[in-house]
Parts: C-alpha cells; structure tokens; sequence
C-alpha cells in the first residue's frame, strides 16, 4: 500500500516533501528529480528554496511529467516555461540538465521515444513529484490510459482544459494535446510523491486511493508501485473512507523508516 500521510496544510506537505528531496541530493548530488507542474508542487519548491540556499545543486537532473502540444515553448503558460520560471531558476539547478518534452517536436512521436530513452540513460528518475487532475490523471494520462503506457501525446479531456483554463486568457486557448510520460514511465521511478491539496481534489483522492485499480482513474497505477508516499491535506483526506487508520499508520511509523 501507498503510505498516507495527512497534514494540515499544503506547506506541512512542502517541508515533508523537500526534506525527502533534500535527503536525496544529498545522499547523491547528481539525482535525476522527476518534477511536475500546477499549483500543487508549488509549496514543495518554495521549501526547497530556502532548504537548498548556498547548497551545491549543480549536478541535479530533473525531467518534467509533461508539455502541452501547440503552444510556443516560450508562451508563459508552456512547461517549459514553468519549469524554467518555478524550478529550474529558483532552485538553481543548471539549465542544460533540466528536461522537459519538446511539444513542438515536428515529430512528435520521435520526440517522445527520445524522452523515454533520455531518462533511461540518465539511470531513472529517483524521486518523482505528481500531483493528481479532478479526473484522476497524472501527468496528462487520462482516463482510459494504459497503465503500461510510455511517453506519447494523449488528448486532454473538456474537463481539464476546463480546470487549466484558470491559466489562460479563456478556454479557447487551452491546447487540446500534451505530450505526457505514460503510466508506464512514470511507475518506472524509484520514488513517487503524490500530493493533493484542496476540497476539489477529494473525490479524485478517494477514487485513487480506496476504489478499484481502474484504467478510468489514472492515479490508481500508483498502487502497482512498491514505493510511494501520498501526501494530502485535511481538505483532499476528506472523502477517505480509512483516514483514521492512515492517521494510525503515520503516528506509529517507526523512526527508523524515512519517506
Ligand atoms: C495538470 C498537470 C498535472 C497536474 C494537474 C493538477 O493537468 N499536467 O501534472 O497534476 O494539472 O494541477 P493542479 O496542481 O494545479 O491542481
């Protein structure tokens, strides 16, 4: 089983989860972090900020989920400049060893073979972020994606151009295509981190955690890994139907276990 852990806030969450990436880097200072857009990493790297200043990050490598397909790699609202805006400069890390997909690829399906093959090379991703959409996907794989699925484009879904519209001036804007790690690529990494903030993501919570593993809701893969942390606020533990017995988990962890 995932463990679970339930914190008040998403900054509990940010500190939980930059200590285990601090931990990480430095244990190996060439770590290949698997890093994620949206709102939600978003406390994970302003802990990381503060957590990794004066440190020597040069080495770190990081691959991003995903990108959108049809917008300019320098729009505002492209991964590639997220990452760049939100990880990559912030944190320090060295541009060159920052990788996100190339959704102007003129060969897309290339592009995503060359991504696979990327990480493969760099050894793995060793700790991957992931946050969870409101149907369930993470990275862009939709419902109905494979769970052997490798890094290829996938059609997103009215309902999440409907929730990343918040980013654009209306939804019109709002590509319809990404090019997305699969579920495959994803279950590859030796860590994964999913963190999920908010009433809005409640259901979508429940669903991964406690309901059937299903095609239909994307996140339920991560059950097929044997190493990953669930990190939830109040908010998103709210439809949980064992959230005292996770509670009970966390407070009796042994000390010894880490992330
Ligand atoms: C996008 C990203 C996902 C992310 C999801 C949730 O669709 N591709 O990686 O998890 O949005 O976004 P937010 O964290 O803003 O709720």
């Amino acid at each position: 089983m995932a463990e679970i852990i339930i914190v008040p806030t998403p900054e509990d969450a940010g500190r939980l989860a930059g200590t285990a990436i601090a931990d990480l880097l430095g244990a190996r200072p060439d770590a290949v972090l698997g890093v994620a857009t949206g709102s939600t990493p978003l406390p994970v790297y302003d802990d990381l900020r503060t957590r990794l200043a004066g440190r020597d990050v040069s080495r770190v490598r990081a691959f991003a989920l995903d990108e959108y397909v049809g917008i300019d790699r320098d729009h505002p609202e492209s991964y590639h400049s997220i990452i760049q805006n939100q990880v990559t400069l912030p944190l320090g890390l060295t541009p060159s060893l920052v990788r996100v997909p190339d959704g102007q690829a003129a060969d897309l399906e290339r592009a995503a073979l060359e991504y696979d093959e990327a990480i493969r090379k760099a050894g793995g991703i060793d700790l991957q972020l992931l946050g969870i959409g409101s149907d369930g996907h993470i990275g862009f794989n939709e419902p109905g994606s494979s769970f052997a699925s490798r890094t290829r484009v996938k059609t997103l879904t009215p309902q999440t151009r409907e929730d990343n519209a918040r980013f654009f001036a209306s939804i019109d804007e709002v590509p319809r295509h990404a090019l997305t790690q699969g579920l495959g690529t994803i279950l590859e990494a030796r860590h994964l981190v999913l963190l999920a903030f908010g009433e809005a993501k409640a259901e979508a919570v429940a669903l991964a955690l406690e309901g059937p593993l299903s095609a239909r809701v994307p996140a339920t893969a991560i059950h097929l890994h044997p190493h990953c942390t669930v990190i939830v606020d109040d908010q998103a533990a709210s439809r949980l139907a064992d959230r005292s017995f996770y509670e009970y988990v966390f407070a009796n962890k042994p000390a010894w276990q880490g992330l």
